[in-house]
């Protein structure tokens, strides 16, 4: 893919480095994360229209901080450094950097002595998110001070002849009520961005791609898990190639209700793709049988898969190429180590080591985007709503949700639960405003009442786990109204047989992880 228009942030290592590339990138401009030792002149070579110095953990003044080239701020690029960014524009260019009296955090006041430039359009007083214990203590004298607070005589700056902003607060968060004007002020007002990261154009760009990177007569594989990654990658390539995409989807046997029958009409019927369904259930169950722990099932079932995706595919000839959903997080959680960008194969597609062992070329077309951005795409493509919104489901399936044995008996039961959940979660307008939502099958024979006597026999709980979260790494219970819960509950009970008893997990992450296993 090549956008046309590039902002470059390079990664000080700030735990909001993606936040920036995602306000980026909300200006309709491509952004992308790179190493904080990328030389100028690679910048040069890819046309970066700006560049953007991200915060970061290290003391600027400390041995062996992260820094920058010089040259970074000799391209001619406009530059904007933000928190430890500026601090290294600063110290780079002849200032100095050091311990601040107080450290500041949370929402500052800032006070803007120019209004202009990089704070065009911001209030002379307005709130600024602050996270930081140093400060510029001295400017060089080719800085100007352009905004103060209390606790930091040098707020924001900007170099008096070259191209150098730099703000000590953090406008990517939305803590910062005027954080996307200045965001907007570098990208346009000061880079002269037209913005052209338009979905349309993202698809464009990624089919073109998948026709340079696919000869015209190979075949491609995609391994279909029916999660929006793996079905937009579908769609896109298929619009690229064609009938020489070929999907393959391995009914495990641990799949929602109805989730394989959803597959086949999407993606065979709807969009009259060639779809080779695997049926693996006898297969996968038998594997598992008489199997309580829970690492045991994920390594079980990442292995079966791996040898059924395998089976099947070494009958399609001449296909040397296995399409996969990689996103751009997955791309640069495991590309900023000291080797540079090597991405990882997607742990939870399960199929790890395939490539490998049948000599297979990946063709990623999502790896520059974002998980809202792979979304829009899908919508764009025609996906249905419920395909493109759907919440992660996990590669091992509801054997993960199943407190020990899984057997058939079990899995219907957690399916008929976990239907009846996702369908009222649905109707009452949750479905959207929860990043996922299952039931876990515990059982563990709580006492019921079966006619006069108290019977433990053959009864199961359910319980109930919604949570809200941004990245799956923390997580929160999500404080629905009780009469969802309690028209769940009651449909639970009264239709599942061997359900008596219905739990909501009132228990965030960490600790807790959002499975239960
Ligand atoms: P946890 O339970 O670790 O889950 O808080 C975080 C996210 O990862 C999903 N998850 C998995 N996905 N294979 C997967 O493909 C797995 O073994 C697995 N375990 C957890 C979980 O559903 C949540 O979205």
């Amino acid at each position: 893919m090549h956008p046309r228009e590039t902002i470059a942030i390079l990664d000080f290592g700030s735990q909001y480095s993606q936040l920036i590339a995602r306000r980026v990138r909300e200006c309709h401009v491509y952004s992308e994360l790179l190493a904080p030792d990328t030389p100028p002149a690679r910048l040069r070579e890819i046309g970066v229209k700006g560049i953007i110095l991200s915060g970061g953990p290290a003391s600027a003044y400390e041995a062996g901080a992260p820094s920058c080239d010089r040259g970074v701020f000799e391209l001619g690029v406009p530059v904007l450094g933000i928190c430890y960014g500026m601090q290294v524009a600063c110290q780079t260019l002849g200032g100095a950097v050091g311990a601040g009296h107080s450290r500041e955090y949370g929402r500052v006041r800032l006070h803007v002595r120019r209004p202009d430039g990089i704070l065009a359009h911001v209030p002379r007083e307005t709130l600024v998110w602050m996270s930081h214990g140093d400060i510029v203590t001295e400017v060089a004298d080719c800085f100007e001070s352009v905004a103060t607070t209390d606790g930091c005589p040098v707020a924001a700056v900007r170099h008096k002849t070259l191209p150098v902003f730099g703000v000590q607060f953090h406008p990517e968060v939305t803590h910062t009520p005027k954080g996307e004007q200045i965001v907007r002020n570098f990208v346009y007002g000061i880079c002269g961005c037209r913005g052209d990261w338009r979905v349309q154009n993202v698809i464009e760009a990624a089919v073109q791609a998948v026709c340079d990177q696919v000869g015209p007569n190979d075949r491609v594989i995609c391994g279909l898990s029916g999660g929006v990654d793996s079905s937009v990658t579908a769609a896109l390539v298929h619009r690229a190639i064609g009938g020489r995409l070929i999907n393959i989807f391995v009914d495990n046997g641990l799949c929602r209700r109805r989730e394989a029958d959803m597959v086949e009409t999407t993606f065979r019927d709807h969009f009259r793709m060639e779809l080779r369904v695997v049926d693996a259930r006898e297969r996968f169950l038998s594997k598992l049988a008489g199997v309580l722990d829970p690492q045991e099932k994920r390594r079980i079932i990442g292995h079966e898969f791996i040898e059924v995706f395998q089976e099947e595919a070494v009958r399609i000839a001449g296909a040397h190429f296995l399409a996969q959903g990689t996103i751009y997080p997955d791309v640069i959680e495991s590309g900023h180590g000291p080797t540079g960008h090597a991405a990882v194969i997607k742990s939870h597609h399960n199929v790890g080591g395939l490539p490998e062992k049948l000599g297979f070329e990946l063709v990623e077309p999502l790896r520059l985007l974002f998980k809202d951005e792979v979304r829009l795409v899908g919508e764009a493509l025609g996906l249905p709503e419920t395909l493109v919104w759907r919440h992660p489901f996990p590669g091992p399936g509801l054997a993960v949700r199943i407190a020990g044995d899984v057997t058939e008996q079990r899995l219907e039961l957690l399916r008929s639960a976990d239907e009846i959940l996702l369908e009222e979660l649905t109707a009452a307008g949750w479905y959207r405003k929860v990043a996922q939502g299952f039931a876990v099958l515990v059982p563990v024979a709580s006492v019921g009442v079966m006619g006069d006597g108290r019977s433990y026999e053959g009864q199961n709980l359910i319980v109930i786990r919604l949570v809200e979260s941004k990245d799956f790494m923390t997580a929160d219970w999500v404080h629905i109204d009780y009469e969802v819960l309690a028209t769940m509950s009651n449909r639970i009970i009264n239709e599942v047989p061997g359900v008596n008893r219905v739990a909501y997990d009132i228990s965030s992450k960490p600790p807790s992880t959002i499975e239960w296993q």
